[in-house]
């Protein structure tokens, strides 16, 4: 049985609770980007602008729906979405584009460190009941040369069966579904935990009324969310989805590639679900 929801998930409150995990994360928010790439960047952006405003003859009625539309992205806390949904995708792209090892995507903007610490067979933090068909996430961390990492961890979170994020919704325990395993001594891993759902960009606030106003959907498919390390190696932000689930193939962030789509078969006990992924991290 799902617990009733007295609370409702609004834009409002879950973009306020992702802009305030990232301003806490980043500190002041000041970071040293060389002046040099501020003025190329900043230079090539708006430039990009006055070349849509000149080519589709934009009117002062839409650049007022515009600026209005910023605004409210900024008072709706939804900065980070807005970025994630899509804008990461290629910052990630670039970002990886020499790694051997494993794929990752996006980051998004529900991830919190310090989540409780699992060992290497493990059941993440749920409710009782919590709903959703059960899944074992098994796999093996390795570096690119084969060697398995024994000191690997994998952090893990994601949404439970409604498509909401604990820290981020009402009324969801803490940590529910997040957690940090460490792997076992030849880098094995397993995660017993419930298949999320798919996840829909909050339709209440200014990312949803854009959706809504270009005719777009506010779909992302299915996914659970990872971090991988091991010492002397690089980190994989990476996510994982389901294939066949809806929007696969359409996601509205953009993140979903070949490599990252899990096939699970039945769980050898029965129960629901099971599928093995093993991550492969690239030297530091
Ligand atoms: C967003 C949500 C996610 O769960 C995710 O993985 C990426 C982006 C978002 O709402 O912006
Ligand atoms: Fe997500």
């Amino acid at each position: 049985m799902t617990d009733i929801i007295t609370e409702q998930a609004t834009a409002a409150a879950s973009g306020a609770a992702a802009t305030e995990r990232f301003r806490t994360r980043q500190h002041s928010g000041a970071t040293d980007v060389d002046a040099k790439r501020v003025d190329t960047l900043a230079t090539e952006l708006i430039t990009a602008v006055h070349d849509i405003v000149r080519r589709h003859k934009v009117t002062y009625a839409e650049y007022d729906v515009l600026k209005a539309w910023l605004i409210q992205v900024g008072q709706d806390g939804e900065w980070p979405l807005f970025l994630d949904v899509w804008i990461e995708h290629v910052v990630e792209e670039v970002a990886s584009e020499n790694r051997e090892g494993s794929k990752g995507t996006i980051e998004g903007p529900y991830y919190v460190p310090d989540s409780p610490n699992l060992s290497a067979e493990a059941t993440l933090p749920m409710r009782d009941g919590e709903e959703g068909t059960p899944l074992l996430f098994q796999g093996q961390v390795t570096s690119v040369d084969g060697t398995p990492l024994s000191g690997a961890t994998i952090e893990i979170w994601h949404a439970d069966n409604d498509g909401y994020y604990a820290q981020f919704a009402p009324g969801l325990p803490e940590w529910n579904l997040r957690g940090t395993v460490t792997v076992d001594d030849r880098g094995h891993f397993r995660i017993h935990t419930i298949e999320p759902a798919p996840y829909q960009i909050p339709t209440d606030g200014s990312c949803g009324r854009l959706i809504a106003a270009a005719g777009w959907h506010a779909w992302r498919p299915a996914h659970l969310h990872l971090k991988v390390s091991a010492p002397g190696h690089q980190l994989i932000t990476t996510q994982l989805y389901f294939k066949g689930g809806s929007h696969v193939e359409d996601d509205i962030a953009s993140a979903v590639k070949p490599e990252l789509i899990l096939d699970p078969g039945p769980a050898a006990d029965g129960n629901g679900h099971e599928v093995t992924y093993d991550f492969v991290l690239d030297k530091a």
